[in-house]
């Protein structure tokens, strides 16, 4: 496979800039294409296969998804990318601390436990994940075999922490422009056929993390993505999450049809 260094992706954005200029120069329709079929088609991956991602795909990937917008420009992420050696620290950490009930221990807030509508969501993924991978709800080593292997990053063979500048730590924009270049990570990576799930799992017992991946001081951890290639044959694999209808969550005001 050949891989785009990640300068000329850049310079290849450019020149399609151009094109987007002059809308008589694209075709609007495979663009669009395209990009639904990454959309449409990404769905989390919960099992790899143990070969190798290479760094340069990796590092082409980051330069897609740094693409994305930011509260005034200011890109507040660090990516922590780890593999080998040290995320098998972190596996080993994670796994030990929690087999061992050390309580959860994340550097930023998180709310309630989710209620309602929320709580319904969270089940209903739940139940489609266990269903695939057969796992009934008396099944307590089963449940347990499944967080477990969260807390292992899915036995993926990389694994990106992201961070972000603790100067900004208070500004609740940062945990926004997390949120998009992870999502615009998570795309990226769906486009060269590598799969990725974004997870809390990875970084809930941080002081491992923080360890192992060498996280500095003035870096706040934010979130584990579990990369690689996505083993077809893993159950888990093949769910695809419901999302609630446009109608229900968007409104429109001032519209004439
Ligand atoms: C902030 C965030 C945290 C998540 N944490 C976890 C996690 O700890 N474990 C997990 O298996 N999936 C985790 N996920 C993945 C979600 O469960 C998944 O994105 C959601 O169910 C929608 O499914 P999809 O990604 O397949 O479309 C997380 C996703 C996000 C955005």
């Amino acid at each position: 496979m050949t891989v785009a260094e990640p300068l000329d992706l850049l310079e290849a954005g450019r020149k399609r800039n151009c094109y987007f200029s002059n809308p008589r120069r694209i075709h609007m329709e495979r663009v669009q294409v395209q990009f639904d079929d990454v959309v449409f088609g990404r769905r989390s991956i919960r099992g790899y296969k143990p070969d190798p991602v290479p760094k340069a795909l990796i590092e082409e990937i980051l330069a897609l998804a740094m693409r994305s917008p930011s509260s005034m420009n200011t890109q507040p992420w660090n990516f922590t990318v780890v593999s080998g050696e040290p995320l098998d620290r972190i596996r080993a950490g994670n796994t030990e601390r929690n087999l061992a009930g050390v309580p959860h221990s994340r550097e930023f807030r998180i709310g309630q436990a989710f209620a309602g509508q929320h709580r319904e969501r969270q089940v209903g993924v739940a139940k489609q994940l266990f269903a695939a991978m057969g796992i009934e709800r008396e099944d307590k080593e089963g449940r347990q075999d499944w967080v477990l292997r969260g807390f292992r990053q899915f036995d993926a063979p990389v694994c990106v922490i992201i961070t972000y500048d603790r100067e900004l730590a208070d500004s609740d924009d940062t945990a926004f422009d997390c949120g998009a270049v992870t999502t615009a990570l998570v795309n990226a990576a769906w486009s060269r056929g590598l799969g990725a799930v974004i997870n809390s799992q990875g970084i809930m017992q941080s002081p491992v993390v923080r360890e192992h991946a060498q996280i500095p001081d003035d870096q706040v951890i934010m979130k584990a993505v579990a990369l690689g290639w996505p083993d077809e044959d893993f159950p888990a694999n093949a769910v695809v999450s419901e999302r609630k209808r446009v109608e229900e969550a968007a409104r429109f005001l001032g519209f004439d049809d």
